[in-house]
C-alpha cells in the first residue's frame, strides 16, 4: 500500500482537493481483488488512519473475506476500534462465497448511524431492495452453510496447489503470485516477453482460454491475467495444458 500517496491525495493541504469536490472516502478492497492479498491489522490501521484523521470515510469492501487460504485470517476493517467502526462502510454479500450472485443480494453494515440514515436517502430508488429469493438464501447460507464452506476452500486449496506445480514444472515463465485469499488468481506473465494485447490474443485466440487481461486493472497490471479457480479441477487442467500446448507451438515458431 502506497500511504504517502494517500496521505497526499487527503491532506488538505493539496489545493485540487479543497471544498466541496475534496476527497471524502476511499473504497478498500479486503481481501484484494484482484492480487488476492489479505491486509494485516498494521495495514488497516495505518490507511484507515490517514483517511479518518483527514475526515474521511472508508468504505469497506469485505465481499472476498470468507475465501482464505491456509494460516490467513481476515481482519474486520471495523474491528481495529471505535472509531473504525464509527467511519465505515462495511460492504459484504453472501454472492462470491456460496455463489449466489444472481440472486442481487448484499448486506451492507454502517454503524454510524448518520453516516446509515445518508446512505438510505441517498441510495433512494437508485438500489433496488432485495428480492425475496436473495433474502432466503442469504439467511439459508450464512446459517446452514459452514460445513459446504469448508469443503470449498478445501477444493480452492487443492486447486491453487495443483496450478502451482503445473506451472512450475512446465510453464515456468508465467508465475504464480500467492493469494492470501480470494478464487482469483495473480497470474504474472511477463517472462513470456509479450505485449499486453499479444498475451490476451495469445490466452484467447491461440490457447481458447479466456482469462481477464491484467492491464484492465491499471497500468501497472500490464502483462498480468486473472484466473478465476472456483471450477472443476479438470476445467483448470484443460485450460494449463492448452496454455502449455500453444506456448511450446509459439516457441518453435
Ligand atoms: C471486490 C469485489 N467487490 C464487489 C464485487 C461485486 O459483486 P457482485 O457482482 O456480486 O455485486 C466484486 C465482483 O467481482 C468484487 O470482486
Amino acid at each position: 500500500m502506497d500511504y504517502e500517496d494517500l496521505e497526499s491525495k487527503f491532506h488538505p493541504k493539496n489545493r485540487r482537493l479543497r471544498g466541496p469536490g475534496r476527497l471524502k472516502t476511499i473504497i478498500f478492497c479486503n481481501p484484494h481483488n484482484p492480487v488476492g492479498r489479505v491486509w494485516n491489522p498494521e495495514e488497516i490501521e495505518k490507511m484507515g488512519n490517514i483517511v479518518i484523521e483527514n475526515g474521511g470515510v472508508v468504505i469497506s469492501d469485505e465481499i472476498h473475506c470468507e475465501i482464505l487460504f491456509k494460516g490467513n485470517k481476515h481482519t474486520p476493517f471495523a474491528s481495529i476500534s471505535d472509531k473504525f467502526e464509527q467511519n465505515s462502510i462495511i460492504c459484504m454479500s453472501p454472492s462470491k462465497t456460496f455463489n449466489l450472485a444472481g440472486l442481487e443480494v448484499s448486506n451492507i453494515i454502517i454503524p454510524n448511524q448518520r453516516l446509515r440514515e445518508d446512505f438510505i436517502n441517498t441510495k433512494g430508488g437508485m438500489v433496488p431492495n432485495p428480492n425475496l429469493f436473495g433474502y432466503t438464501a442469504l439467511e439459508a447460507a450464512y446459517n446452514w452453510g459452514d460445513e459446504w464452506l469448508e469443503q470449498v476452500l478445501d477444493y480452492l486449496q487443492g486447486n491453487l496447489d495443483h496450478i502451482r506445480k503445473f506451472l512450475e514444472t512446465n510453464i515456468p515463465e508465467i508465475k504464480m503470485i500467492e493469494p492470501q485469499g480470494t478464487y482469483l488468481l495473480w497470474l504474472d506473465c511477463r517472462e513470456l516477453g509479450m505485449e499486453p494485447h499479444t498475451l490476451q490474443s495469445f490466452m484467447i485466440d491461440d490457447a481458447k482460454v479466456g482469462m481477464e487481461d491484467g492491464y484492465i486493472f491499471g497500468e501497472s497490471g500490464q502483462g498480468f491475467m486473472r484466473m478465476n479457480i472456483a471450477t472443476q479441477r479438470s476445467v483448470i487442467n484443460s485450460a494449463l495444458n492448452r496454455i502449455k500446448k500453444a506456448y511450446l507451438l509459439k516457441e518453435k515458431i
